[in-house]
């Protein structure tokens, strides 16, 4: 009887695991399609949009403002992408800021991860300007030492 029981308690726990296991394999699913690198944390309070919707959608947000600024003259700062690198900035061990060319890189941090290439920065500055932090007290301060040492890419 016992025997019994303990073969029962031994069922038990194994479907309790396996339910668990499926539960786990769910929630990193419904996650995203890529399980999330170490992601630099961004300045400032908020991003332009909501950060899951900056997740999923940057992508196209950035491609829209590419075809209205350069095939339509329109250039609005809300998505421009000079004003994501300022808030992105993320600063190396010297204290200046990363060029694309670092693994730390904003960009890189998840597109290494997740196997994307970008070709953006052959024409686009990496890492932002002196002074061109939107909130511009703390970075350009920081910046102005940094972003002239060597050639921007
Ligand atoms: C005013 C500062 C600011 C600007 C400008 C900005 N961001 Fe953000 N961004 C943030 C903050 C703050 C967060 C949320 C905290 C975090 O996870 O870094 C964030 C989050 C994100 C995330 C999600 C990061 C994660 O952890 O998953 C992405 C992607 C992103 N931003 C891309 C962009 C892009 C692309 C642009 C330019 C179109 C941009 N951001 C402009 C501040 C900014
Ligand atoms: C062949 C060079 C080249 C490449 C590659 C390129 N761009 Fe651009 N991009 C430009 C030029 C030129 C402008 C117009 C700049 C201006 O007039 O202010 C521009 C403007 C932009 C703008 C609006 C202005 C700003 O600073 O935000 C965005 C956003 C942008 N590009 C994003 C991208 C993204 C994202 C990629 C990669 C998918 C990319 N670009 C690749 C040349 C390039
Ligand atoms: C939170 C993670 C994350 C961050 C941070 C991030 N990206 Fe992405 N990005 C992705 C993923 C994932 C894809 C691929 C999406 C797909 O294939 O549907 C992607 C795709 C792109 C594409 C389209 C590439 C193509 O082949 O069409 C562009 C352009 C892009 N990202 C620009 C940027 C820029 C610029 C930055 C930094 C300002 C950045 N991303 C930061 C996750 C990220």
């Amino acid at each position: 009887m016992s025997a019994r029981r303990n073969s029962l308690v031994m069922i038990a726990v194994v479907l309790f695991t396996m339910v668990s296991l499926a539960a786990m394999a769910t929630a990193v699913a419904d996650s995203g399609r890529v399980p999330l690198p170490i992601i630099p944390m961004g300045q400032g309070e908020n991003c332009v949009e909501d950060t899951d919707f900056m997740r999923r959608n940057h992508m196209d947000m950035l491609k829209h403002q590419r075809d209205e600024t350069v095939l339509e003259g329109i250039r609005s700062e809300q998505y421009s992408l000079k004003e994501c690198l300022s808030c992105h900035v993320v600063l190396g061990p010297d204290e200046s800021a990363v060029t694309v060319s670092s693994p730390d890189h904003f960009c890189r941090s998840c597109h290494d991860y997740a196997a994307v290439s970008i070709d953006c920065f052959q024409c686009h500055a990496s890492r932002p300007e002196p002074g061109a932090s939107p909130d511009g007290h703390l970075l350009s301060s920081i910046l102005a030492d940094a972003a002239v040492a060597a050639g921007d890419e």
